[in-house]
């Protein structure tokens, strides 16, 4: 894996603008794999404004979410379907049939996540994957002893993750117990991954992925088996 350390979470979000930005210069119709959550904010900011400043365009692209809660009410603040709207999809201009979420109110969740990795591939894959990673090492919402073959699938979160997101809800309880995310072996199908990584609680599960056992205990390990994964990690995540 490649490590680069930035100082601050606002040098990470410029540093991982820049990376996506060359990806996309490079290849107009790229194929994206994209997080929510707090860290990917920076980045998408930095996004909206290489847009508007026209040093890159994204009509071409087409985007993959990670992941999405299930039982929200369409239109709910807290979906990652609004997030995206709201932080990408808007101000960088993307239309719909660009940019895709998987459907966590579908009346067939299985189903739905079984069409969505068919639509990956139908899209020619996933060339840049951005993650964020979870305390406990998930990425999308793929929990501790999920095995690295998974595939997309509706899934239980953890009460760890649930408390972690609590934080943008009115209570706990209002956090949804279900969601539907890429599996790790669908992750781990791009061609080439960017984790971004920010703040001092997040420093352990950062040393754990880069240099301890790859293991479902911590399933951002699995990123030690890819052959093309760069992190960028602020230095109090990276000390
Ligand atoms: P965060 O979430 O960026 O809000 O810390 C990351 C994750 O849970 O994957």
């Amino acid at each position: 894996m490649k490590l680069i350390k930035c100082p601050t979470p606002e040098a990470v979000a410029q540093q991982a603008a820049q990376f996506v930005i060359e990806r996309i210069n490079a290849k107009p119709a790229a194929v994206l794999g994209l997080p929510t959550g707090g860290t990917p904010l920076g980045m998408y900011a930095e996004l909206a404004k290489a847009v508007r400043e026209k040093r890159v365009d994204m009509r071409d692209i087409t985007t993959f979410n990670l992941d999405e809660y299930c039982g929200l009410p369409p239109g709910d603040p807290q979906s990652y379907d609004v997030f995206m709207r709201s932080n990408f999809y808007m101000p960088c201009g993307l239309n719909p049939p660009q940019s895709h979420i998987p459907n966590g109110n579908a009346a067939d969740p299985d189903a739905e996540a079984l069409a969505y990795d068919a639509a990956i591939r139908a899209a020619g894959g996933i060339d840049l994957q951005v993650l964020g990673i979870g305390h406990n090492g998930h990425i999308g919402f793929n929990e501790p002893g999920t095995p690295p073959d998974s595939r997309t699938q509706a899934v239980q979160l953890t009460d760890k993750t649930r408390q972690a997101n609590a934080r943008f809800f009115s209570t706990i309880d209002d956090v949804p117990t279900r969601a539907i995310t890429m599996g790790i072996g669908t992750i781990l199908e791009a061609r080439e991954i960017l984790l971004l990584v920010n703040g001092a609680d997040k420093a352990e599960i950062l040393a754990a992925t880069l240099r301890g056992p790859v293991t479902p205990d911590n399933p951002a390990s699995f990123l030690q088996n890819h052959p093309c994964v760069t992190v960028i990690a602020d230095a109090a995540a990276m000390p």
